[in-house]
């Protein structure tokens, strides 16, 4: 019980200092300016800041604390994965996708403001999640830096969420199987919470080879990932999942409850989470807040 407890305060302290970190990062970095690009910034700030569990920049930063990365260095390049994460869920959003009123507990953005000013800022914060990685400040080696963008890139196009979104939008329409959703649901949501993963593990000169053990901790963490979040839109409460629930019923959208039922799918997601943490068994104490945020991938309400 000791361990659980300890285990807990990290980290509950960990996603809070995160959340505080993130949001001033893109305090900082877009600041509003005077002239009529003003709405642009107002709205991708918006959405950027005070929202979201900030699951990837917290997977960046634990991964890399692994290795002894700076804690602002990794911030910085959780900042760009968070603000890929941002424009998709404000793409997400838009009535010609899933067509939502509310997230993060607030209205969304398109609402907020109008459709045209959330395209536009969706894909200036898709700009600009390259413009920070890119940036010396994360590293000065060249190599390391084009190495992060690649993955950023690889995972936000469409070997990674752009392509997952397609699919997805497609499973409304046709019968996928087991194989085709989980490759949707690892290309939707698993590739960018596995390229933070990747990306801590870079900034901490971790060779491709010494990298297995991660990506499969990742690939495992990606599918619970899911597999909860369609969990709460069937059986959530939005006032505590800041979003609409009950959307992919409504919607016909073909997803593992649908094929597996609650339950299987359930056991499925605890499966993949003790799988997650057999991967990291060669580590001691160091990898404990990862440890620690895959069961929170399953555990959580929103
Ligand atoms: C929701 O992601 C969309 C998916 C990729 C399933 P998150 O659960 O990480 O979204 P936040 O925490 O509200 O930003
Ligand atoms: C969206 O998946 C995943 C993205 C890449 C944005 P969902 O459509 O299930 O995400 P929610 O439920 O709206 O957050
Ligand atoms: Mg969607
Ligand atoms: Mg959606
Ligand atoms: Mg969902």
């Amino acid at each position: 019980m000791a361990v659980t407890h300890v285990t807990d305060s990290l980290l509950a302290d960990a996603l809070e200092e995160i959340a505080t970190d993130v949001d001033a990062l893109f305090d900082a970095l877009l600041p509003v300016p005077q002239d009529a690009r003003a709405r642009l910034v107002e709205a991708m700030r918006y959405a950027a800041i005070g929202g979201g569990k900030r699951i990837r920049p917290l997977l960046l930063r634990a991964t890399a604390q692994m290795y002894g990365v700076d804690r602002d260095v990794a911030l910085r390049a959780g900042v760009a994965v968070e603000a890929i994460h941002v424009y998709s869920l404000i793409h997400d959003d838009l009535p010609c996708m899933d067509d939502d009123a509310l997230r993060h507990g607030k209205p969304t953005l398109h609402l907020a403001f109008d459709e045209a000013t959330a395209v536009l800022a969706g894909d200036a914060l898709h700009a600009f999640a390259f413009e920070v990685l890119s940036d010396p400040a994360v590293r000065a080696d060249p190599f390391v830096r084009v190495e992060l963008l690649r993955a950023l890139g690889e995972a936000s196009g469409l070997r990674g969420m752009a392509g997952g979104q397609m699919m997805d939008l497609v499973a409304e329409t046709s019968h996928f199987d087991l194989p085709t959703i989980t490759r949707l649901q690892q290309l939707k949501t698993g590739a960018l919470l596995a390229a933070s993963v990747e990306m801590g593990a870079i900034l901490g000169h971790v060779a491709a080879e010494g990298r297995t053990h991660l990506r499969g901790y990742a690939r495992d963490i990606g599918l619970a990932f899911q597999i909860a979040d369609d969990l709460i839109d069937r059986e959530g409460d939005a006032a505590v999942a800041g979003k609409a629930v009950g959307k992919d019923e409504a919607a016909g959208k073909q997803t593992f409850l649908t094929l597996l039922g609650p339950d299987r799918a359930r056991e499925q997601a605890r499966m993949l989470v003790d799988q997650a943490v057999s991967h990291l068994a060669d580590h001691g104490r160091e990898a404990d807040l990862l440890r620690a945020i895959a069961r929170y991938i399953i555990e959580r309400d929103h």
